[in-house]
């Protein structure tokens, strides 16, 4: 016999996501090349000045101190540190690490990328529950390189939040492929995703990143988007998100990832089912 499903089984809580976007990133830190001490050195010194420069500069007290040892116990025993850190700080590492790239504009990757989604060719329908809530999407575009030749062979990796906000293998009682999947292009470069138009994300406010931010007065909220991770031989590959022009949020993202390259306008489908929008991915040369 099986035992039903509650709504508080399907609830979903930071720890929950948190212990598995915390699962997921350990699984892409055992393939990490090994670090060099005197850069370890460096940025490690670096970053200690800064943080004591921050106590002195606002005269902190051990009721402060203590408190933040606290907290940073929290985000560990809640699995949060790749959400924490990917919501306040990566946004300035894919600044630094992308500051040459000539073509296609990427942004922050998040927590929430698995490699494997499932694979079509030039066009596919996401794995999606039947009657899936939320506005139908079509998504397309040509991948090419710089001087806007299609790329035969790029591979067009999506995934997305539902209309509730919530990432397949990540919130319980989503089928495990639900909203992500791969498309491999022809010799046209051409893509096109059938989907649904996706839902502004809340950071969880239940776990210790919710505390910092409840604690703080901050709001907890990312405007709708798609994330796309774009590869193919020869090229750079890029990882990036796009938004909906006038969506809520575009101008209070909390994990500060918006840029203007990245907003898309859709219109209304010719199909008259939901919208459609066309973006092109130009991949700079490896
Ligand atoms: C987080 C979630 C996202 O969907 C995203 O795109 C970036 C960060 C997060 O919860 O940390
Ligand atoms: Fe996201």
């Amino acid at each position: 016999m099986t035992t039903p499903t509650t709504t508080s089984d399907l609830n979903p809580t930071a720890a929950d996501s948190g212990r598995s976007a915390t699962a997921t990133f350990a699984q892409k830190e055992r393939d990490a090349a090994p670090v060099d001490s005197a850069r370890v050195s460096t940025v490690a010194r670096a970053a200690l000045a800064a943080l004591h420069e921050v106590i002195r500069e606002h005269q902190l007290t051990y009721a402060e101190y203590d408190a933040l040892k606290a907290w940073l116990i929290r985000v560990g025993d809640d699995g949060e540190w790749p959400l924490f850190l990917d919501v306040f700080v990566e946004h300035v590492v894919e600044e630094v690490v992308h500051a040459d790239r000539r073509g296609a504009v990427g942004t922050i990757e998040g927590p929430y990328y698995v490699p494997g989604s499932p694979e079509f060719a030039g066009e596919a329908t996401l794995p999606m529950r039947d009657g899936e809530p939320g506005t139908p999407l079509t998504f397309q575009g040509t991948v090419t390189d710089l001087d806007g030749t299609p790329v035969d062979g790029a591979v067009v990796d999506l995934w997305q939040a539902d209309a509730d906000g919530y990432y397949s293998r990540f919130a319980p009682g989503i089928p495990e492929w639900n909203l992500r999947g791969t498309i491999r292009t022809g010799a046209d470069g051409r893509y096109t995703f059938h989907t649904i138009a996706p839902a502004p994300y809340q950071i969880p406010t239940d776990g210790a990143t919710g505390a910092l931010i409840t604690a703080a007065g901050w709001h907890a909220w990312r405007p709708a988007h798609l994330h796309l991770k774009v590869t193919a031989s020869g090229t750079l590959p890029v990882t990036t998100q796009l938004y909906f022009d006038g969506g809520e949020h575009i101008a209070d993202d909390v994990a500060q990832a918006v840029k203007p390259e990245l907003i898309l306008r859709p219109t209304p489908a010719a199909s008259g089912n939901g919208v459609e929008v066309t973006y092109d991915f130009r991949l700079d040369p490896a």
